[in-house]
């Protein structure tokens, strides 16, 4: 198992830019079964959870290659297969947004449901819901959701759920409704920017739809969708961990190639913190020469905070002057990381969906694990604001969604250093 040997307590200085939105990028390429033709995706990051997915479409007669500019060439060599195994449905949840694309162009559709995950209870019941209004019959076999239908037929479907809209339900009806009979209209229906960016793609495939980035998208079907060029949008996940990282370590940077409107509550936020924050067209920059102040936050669907940034502000208000509190909206027990950040030195109690933080002069570097991609971000920027060294054991997960994290805070002057296995090879980092 690889792991980060981290030595804190430099401040990040410098420009880094972003690369594309993993979250925008995964439902858009499965959204690509849908089209008639060759789609050229632009911007795709290179992550593991990216390489899954191209295995799941592979599996589905759908070829996805790197072309020599680094774009991802997506294009149907076999229409007939419709199973997507458990194999690849275990390691990333988000392959199930195959299931709605399937449907809608094959008609029919074998999913495995999709495995458990660290960050709580993940249910697919709205995914489900959504498809059946559209008329799909479904019925669940050994694991596996097992879907039939004739053309779809639009309908009117509420995608809201007890903790708010479904990102990835939002993105299945979505996808399917594209090519049903009629007009489809989503109530409760997410408007995160990567469900924008996705009606964005569909729309440049031929689909007709309104309402992108409210709670009611409004969709009239067509016939066939087109192949097409498209580039994804940039990642505010990762924007906003590089903007903590700069916070935590009291640093001056500035995050380019990024959309700064996507990132709105978050800079307002880091102002509010005590840190000097100016944006562009396509860039953000950050001043941070002192400790934060305390916040009240709470992750929500899109506007709000995000829940994938939720680990990674708790970490920053560890270190802030006074009381802070974490609240998850979306995902009430997506904690994993707290008694990791408390290895550290951070002081931290957690009450049902809310983190209370009461902030500490510093942290001490020790050793830690990663349970999830954000966790381990967190752990992260936890680390490069600790005394010492830090080592961070299980970074696989961080793999999963961040294109070279550490080779991006490593050009800020960040000291990290990649221990593949159990040994330490060198002081450079290793991507092994
Ligand atoms: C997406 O997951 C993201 N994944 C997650 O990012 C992100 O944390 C999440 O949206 C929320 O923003 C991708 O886009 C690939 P949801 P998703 O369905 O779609 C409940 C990361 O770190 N719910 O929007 O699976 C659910 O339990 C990942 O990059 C139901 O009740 O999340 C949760 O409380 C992790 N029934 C809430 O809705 C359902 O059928 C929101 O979940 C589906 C979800």
């Amino acid at each position: 198992m690889n792991a980060f040997h981290i030595t804190g307590g430099i401040p990040l200085r410098g420009t880094v830019a972003v690369s594309g939105s993993k979250n925008a990028a995964l439902p858009i390429m499965a959204a690509s079964i849908l089209a008639e033709g060759p789609v050229r995706l632009e911007g795709v990051p290179r992550l593991d959870d990216v390489d899954s997915l191209t295995a799941v479409l592979g599996d589905l007669g759908v070829v996805a290659s790197r072309t020599a500019d680094d774009a991802l060439f997506i294009e149907t060599v076999d229409d007939r297969p419709i199973r997507a195994r458990y194999e690849w449905m275990r390691r990333m949840r988000a392959s199930f947004c195959v299931l709605g694309p399937l449907l809608a162009r094959r008609r029919r559709a074998t999913v495995s449901l999709p495995g458990g995950c660290n960050i709580g209870d993940r249910p697919v019941d709205l995914h489900l819901k959504g498809l059946a209004a559209l008329g799909a019959k479904l019925r669940m076999r050994r694991g596996y959701v097992v879907a039939r239908a004739g053309r779809l037929v639009g309908a009117t479907v509420d995608l809201l759920g007890p903790c708010g809209p479904t990102v990835t339900g939002t993105a299945n009806v979505l996808s399917a409704a594209v090519l049903a009979e009629g007009t489809t209209t989503i109530r409760g229906a997410a408007a995160e920017p990567e469900i924008v960016d996705l009606g964005r793609f569909l729309i440049a495939m031929g689909a007709r739809i309104d309402g992108l980035g409210t709670s009611t998208i409004q969709v009239d079907g067509v016939r066939r969708l087109s192949g097409v060029t498209y580039r994804v949008i940039p990642d505010r996940i990762e924007a906003t961990t590089l903007l903590l990282a700069a916070a935590i370590t009291r640093g001056s940077a500035t995050i380019t190639g990024v959309l700064p409107d996507h990132m709105a509550a978050d800079i307002e936020l880091l102002r509010a913190a005590g840190f000097e924050l100016t944006s562009g067209k396509d860039h953000v920059s950050i001043r941070a020469d002192r400790r934060p102040l305390p916040l009240e936050i709470s992750a929500r669907p899109y506007p709000g905070v995000a829940t994938d940034v939720q680990a990674q502000w708790t970490a920053l208000l560890s270190l802030a002057a006074g009381r802070s509190r974490v609240r998850d909206q979306v995902f009430p027990g997506r904690f994993l990381h707290l008694a990791e950040l408390a290895r550290l030195g951070a002081k931290i109690r957690r009450r049902g969906n809310t983190a209370r933080v009461t902030g500490v002069a510093r942290l001490h570097g020790t050793h830690v694990t990663a349970s999830d991609l954000r966790a381990s971000a967190a752990l992260v920027l936890a680390a490069l604001a600790a005394e010492g060294t830090t080592t961070i054991h299980a970074i696989h997960h961080l793999d999963r969604g961040y294109q070279q994290l550490a080779e991006k805070l490593t050009s800020l002057g960040a000291r990290i250093r990649r221990v593949v296995g159990s040994s330490v090879r060198g002081d450079r980092i290793h991507t092994g």
